[in-house]
């Protein structure tokens, strides 16, 4: 049985004081409700304030992105072993704004999936098609490139010790949410992929949907077959929302 998973990618949001009263408030509430194994992604500046209001609790944490190199000459980047020095248990690798703002290639992006789990951390490997390549019928194509980039380097069986998110670009931020049937038809496609490999990793696997999920439409996705839970974009900045969507997981 797969345990449902939802982690929120607060992106570049936040401050000192929003954080604490974010965090305080799923703390206090999380106790009366049933709910989803959970995680938030926050800047990695604000990590140690993470770690210091989420050690103990059941709300694990993680980072947005890692450096594909080792510790070094390397200005600006953060290496795999430092977010591990702050108790980050996931690390976000591939999100479509890194691929496509920062010019993230597949290759580099499966480095970094590399360099997260040699260090033990769990990458969320996020793959997803843009809407003119949906538009082109390329979806399926992007996606296996994107997968087979992790494949070819790190071997099937990395992925048991990683979370997959397929979040379509077209529906982030966007408040366009694919619908469940659009969404579960590209987690079949990615678990069939995977199962063609290696049936029991395919199996196992946690496989996110993200775009525009929020608490009104995260329990119709969360009732398909091949939707594991969810990376929250938005909604994950406001406690209510992710509370309701972090309830509809479980
Ligand atoms: P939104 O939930 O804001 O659409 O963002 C999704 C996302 O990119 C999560 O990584």
């Amino acid at each position: 049985m797969r345990q449902s998973l939802v982690v929120g990618n607060w992106k570049m949001n936040g401050s000192i004081q929003s954080n604490q009263s974010l965090l305080d408030s799923l703390k206090q509430n999380i106790g009366s409700i049933q709910h989803a194994e959970m995680a938030v992604c926050p800047p990695f500046v604000y990590l140690q304030q993470a770690r210091q209001l989420l050690e103990n609790t059941v709300i694990g944490w993680g980072a947005q992105n890692i450096s594909h190199q080792n510790p070094g000459a390397f200005t600006g980047e953060l290496a795999a072993t430092m977010l591990v020095d702050f108790g980050c248990k996931y690390v976000i690798v591939g999100h479509s704004e890194r691929r496509n703002l920062y010019g993230e290639s597949d290759e580099r992006v499966a480095e970094k999936f590399a360099k997260a789990q040699s260090a033990r951390l769990i990458p969320i490997l996020c793959v997803g098609e843009l809407l003119e390549e949906r538009e082109a019928g390329e979806m399926e194509n992007v996606v296996k490139r994107q997968l087979d980039a992790v494949i070819n380097l790190q071997g099937v069986a990395s992925l048991a010790k990683s979370v997959i998110a397929y979040e379509p670009v077209w529906a982030i931020g966007t408040g366009k949410t694919a619908t469940p049937q659009q969404a579960q038809e590209v987690h079949a496609f990615i678990r069939g992929r995977i199962a063609e490999q290696d049936a029991g990793v395919a199996e196992n696997l946690q496989i996110l949907y993200g775009g525009s999920v929020k608490g009104s439409n995260a329990a119709e996705l969360f009732t398909m077959p091949d939707i594991d839970g969810g990376l929250i974009g938005g909604a994950s900045l406001k406690a209510d929302e992710f509370l309701t969507i972090c309830q509809a997981a479980r």
